[in-house]
């Protein structure tokens, strides 16, 4: 997608400073559309993913979960009110600038725009998924391994949640399903049918059977569990992300594999956190079992 230039704001500027997530495909586009209109008053476009501001990661973290607008006289807003305070500066947006800020209405817009936000990572991957024209044919049977390992991921825990009333447990396999659904929509907005794997119902069954054998056990075997499985789910998406790494024709793919590593390795931290040691044999010998599993599986599903 083309933006235009990007500049880089100064800390303090004569018109007003727009703060964007030009990581988000769904920011980038409309910020793309605004960009293209001409400003009743100077607008600097600050991308705040690209942190071209030097701020502190956490400051850029709070800048990305929401848009931000600096206006001329350094007030910062955010959300529906920087919206409004945007659309009052461009030519056709001004009658929206003008109804957003009769008494009420921000208000009700801050609302939906916080219903939006609540949509924007599942919007924000089927976006970056829709984005990938071609699939490179290279990349073909990775993203089919990729699609039945997320199929089996859901499974895994959703035999947990079948199996277990420990609220430790039930509190992170409900976290993990709803990351794993996102993965697994993405690829099925990626992979059409005819391209996944012929074994789904396979990988259900195994997924189902591996989530709930060790929550029957306990927590211990849970937790354990969940390390041995997104230790290899974070290497198998690396080998991948590295494949793609030297070509830029595929970056919306690239980016979409990080993104989805990116949340297995926040799975597999919440793992070590919880996870108890030291482990009997039977443990270890379980996860060398999963380990040992996840390569037939995915040398399968490549195939197959
Ligand atoms: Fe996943
Ligand atoms: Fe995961």
């Amino acid at each position: 997608m083309n933006t235009p230039p990007r500049n880089k704001a100064p800390p303090e500027c004569d018109g007003l400073t727009v703060m964007f997530d030009g990581a988000c495909p769904l920011c980038r586009s409309e910020i793309s559309l605004y960009q293209s209109l001409r400003p009743l008053e100077p607008v600097h476009w600050l991308d705040v993913s690209q942190n071209q501001a030097g701020m502190s990661p956490e400051e850029q973290v709070r800048l990305m979960a929401r848009f931000h607008v600096r206006d001329k006289d350094g007030r910062m807003l955010s959300g529906a009110a920087a919206f409004v305070a945007l659309w009052l500066t461009l030519p056709g947006w001004r009658w929206l600038g003008r109804v957003g800020r009769l008494p009420g209405v921000t208000p009700v817009l801050e609302v939906m725009y916080r219903g939006f936000l609540h949509f924007r990572p599942y919007l924000q991957r089927w976006a970056r998924a829709a984005a990938v024209k071609h699939l490179p044919a290279d990349m073909v049977a990775d993203l089919r391994s990729d699609h039945a390992g997320e199929t089996g991921a859901v499974a895994v825990y959703k035999g947990m949640l079948w199996a277990s009333r420990d609220a430790k447990v039930r509190e992170l396999a409900t976290h993990h399903i709803h990351t794993e659904q996102q993965h697994l929509e993405s690829m099925n907005a990626l992979l059409p049918p005819l391209k996944q794997s012929w074994l789904l119902p396979l990988w259900k069954v195994a997924g189902f059977i591996v989530g709930a054998l060790p929550a029957l056990v306990g927590s211990k075997a849970v937790f354990a569990t969940v390390v041995a499985i997104e230790t290899f789910v974070v290497k198998h998406y690396q080998q991948q992300i590295n494949k793609l790494a030297t070509r830029p024709d595929d970056a919306p793919l690239h980016q979409l594999l990080m993104e989805c590593q990116q949340d297995e390795r926040e799975h597999l931290e919440e793992g070590h956190l919880r996870q108890l040691k030291p482990q009997g044999w039977a443990v270890r010998l379980w996860c060398q079992a999963i380990n040992a599993g996840s390569h037939v599986g995915v040398w399968l599903a490549k195939r197959i």
